[in-house]
C-alpha cells in the first residue's frame, strides 16, 4: 500500500517512541515502524537508570504517572575498591539532583500505551530507505511504500538507517573493550538501598535493582563467554567476592531467572544527518553501560530533533535542522567521555599495562578523597544540563 506521512520513524526504542510523542504533541504526523513485536519490546531487559531531566521530561509529557508510583529514587551511589566502601551523596554534590531507577522496558510500556495505536506498526519486515537526498524520502517495507518529508533513523546500532548513508561520507569513531557484562535478574529483596559499583582484582561488578522483589546484578566477564559456563553458583561466588568488603554488609542471594551477556563498545557516527535522514540514539552512538548514559543520550537527541522539526513545520526554517548534529554531538561526546572514564576506571583490563592499572587505582583514590572530583562524577551521572 502507498501512503504519506510527515515524519517516518524507524524503530520503537526509547528514541523512536519519545520522538513520536514529542511530534504528536506538536501536531506533526508521525508513524513508527518497528520490526519486533510489542511483546518482544516490552519484555527486553536493558537499561535501568534515568537522569533527572529525562524523568522531568516524561512527567511533563504526562508519561510519568506509573514511574512516580513504582520507580526508585536514589540519592547517590556507592563505590567499592580495595575492600573499602565510599558513598557519593548526589543531592549534596549537585544542588539537590538525584537519579531514578526505572527499567527501560517499563518506560517503553508507558510510551507505547500513551500513543494512538495507529502511530506504531509492529512486526514490520524488510525496511529500506530511499531518495534520502530528495524532498520526499521513502521508506519501503515488505508491505508498504511510505513517502515522508523526513525520516528519523531510531533503529539502534544494527538497524538499516545508518547503513543507508554512503560509506564514503560516514565519519565514525570507535573503541571496543575486551570485556563484557553478564547480567542477571534474581528474585530477592534489595541488598542495599542504592547502586554499588565495585572494582575488584577479579573484575568489575554492579549491584542494581528493579523492584522490592527483583534485583539486577552484573559481573564483568569475557564477552565471548558461553552462558553455559556461568552456573548460578559461579555467578554468586563472583558477586560475593567482588561486592563484599571488610565491613559487615552481605549480598542476599535469590533464584536467578534471567541471564544475558553484553559486549561493550564506544562508537560515534558524527554523520547524524544525510539529506532528509536524521539518526538518533544508538543508531548514531553507543556507550558502554557503566555510567548509564545510553537511553538518556537517545532521549536528548530526539528532544533536539523534535524542536528542529517543529521549527521546520512552523515556517520552513532550517537553522535548527542544520544545527541538529553539532548540538547533539556536543552532549554525546561528553557522554562518551564519562562512560569511557567510568568503564576504564572500574574494570580490570588484562591487556592494559600495569602502569595504566595503577593510574585507575589512583583515579579512584583521588575521587574518594576529593570533593571536586566527586562533584564532577555526580554532575555527569545525574545528567548534564540540556542545551535546549
Ligand atoms: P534501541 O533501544 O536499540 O531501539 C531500536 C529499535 O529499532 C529496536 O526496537 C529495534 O527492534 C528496532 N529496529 C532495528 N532494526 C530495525 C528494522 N530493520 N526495522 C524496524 N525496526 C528496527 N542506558 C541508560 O541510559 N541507562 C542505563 O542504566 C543503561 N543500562 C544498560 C544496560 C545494558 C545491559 C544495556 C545493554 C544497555 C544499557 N543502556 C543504558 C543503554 C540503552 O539500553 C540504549 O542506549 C537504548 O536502548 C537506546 O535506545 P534507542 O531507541 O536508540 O535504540
Ligand atoms: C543499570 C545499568 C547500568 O549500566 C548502570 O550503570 C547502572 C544500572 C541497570 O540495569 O540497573
Amino acid at each position: 500500500m502507498k501512503r504519506k506521512v510527515q515524519v517516518g520513524i524507524i524503530g520503537a526504542g526509547p528514541a523512536g517512541l519519545l520522538l513520536a510523542h514529542l511530534l504528536h504533541r506538536a501536531g506533526i504526523e508521525a508513524l513508527v515502524l518497528e520490526s519486533r513485536t510489542r511483546d518482544q519490546i516490552e519484555g527486553t531487559i536493558r537499561a535501568g537508570v534515568l537522569e533527572q531531566w529525562t524523568v522531568d521530561l516524561l512527567i511533563s509529557l504526562g508519561l510519568g504517572e506509573r514511574l512516580k508510583r513504582e520507580a526508585h529514587f536514589h540519592d547517590g551511589i556507592t563505590l567499592r575498591f580495595n575492600r573499602g566502601s565510599h558513598h557519593l551523596d548526589f543531592p549534596e554534590l549537585t544542588n539537590g539532583k538525584r537519579v531514578t531507577v526505572y527499567a527501560q522496558h517499563e518506560v517503553l510500556k508507558d510510551l507505547i500505551a500513551a500513543l494512538p495505536a495507529d502511530m506504531i506498526q509492529f512486526g514490520v519486515r524488510d525496511v529500506s530507505l530511499h531518495r534520502l537526498g530528495s524532498e520526499s524520502p521513502l521508506i519501503r517495507t515488505a508491505e508498504d511504500e511510505i513517502e515522508c518529508d523526513f525520516i528519523a533513523g531510531c533503529d539502534g546500532f544494527h538497524g538499516p538507517s545508518r547503513q543507508a548513508i554512503p560509506k564514503n561520507v560516514l565519519k565514525t569513531y570507535e573503541t571496543v573493550y575486551p570485556f563484557g557484562w553478564l547480567g542477571i535478574l534474581t528474585e530477592a529483596p534489595p541488598s542495599h538501598h542504592e547502586l554499588i559499583y565495585a572494582r575488584h582484582e577479579r573484575g568489575f561488578s554492579l549491584l542494581s535493582t528493579r523492584s522490592p522483589t527483583v534485583q539486577r546484578l552484573y559481573v564483568q566477564c569475557n564477552p565471548k563467554d558461553d552462558l553455559k559456563d556461568w552456573s548460578d553458583d559461579r555467578i554468586w561466588s563472583e558477586l560475593h567476592q567482588r561486592l563484599e568488603t571488610d565491613e559487615d554488609w552481605k549480598l542476599t542471594e535469590g533464584k536467578i531467572f534471567q541471564k544475558n551477556i553484553v559486549s561493550m563498545r564506544s562508537f560515534v557516527c558524527e554523520t547524524m544527518r544525510w539529506g532528509r535522514l536524521f539518526l538518533a540514539g544508538d543508531a548514531a552512538h553507543i556507550v558502554p553501560p557503566t555510567g548509564a548514559k545510553g537511553l538518556n543520550l537517545a532521549a536528548a537527541d530526539v528532544v533536539v530533533l523534535a524542536k528542529a522539526l517543529t521549527e521546520w513545520y512552523r515556517d520552513h526554517g532550517t537553522d535548527l535542522l542544520d544545527l541538529y548534529a553539532p548540538t547533539c554531538l556536543a552532549r554525546i561526546w561528553k557522554g562518551e567521555r564519562f562512560s569511557w572514564y567510568m568503564t576504564t576506571m572500574l574494570h580490570k583490563n588484562e591487556s592494559e599495562e600495569d602502569f595504566v592499572q595503577r593510574i585507575h587505582m589512583a583515579d579512584l583514590d583521588y575521587l574518594v578523597g576529593s570533593h571536586a572530583a566527586q562533584q564532577a562524577l555526580a554532575e555527569n551521572y545525574v545528567g548534564l544540563p540540556m542545551a535546549v
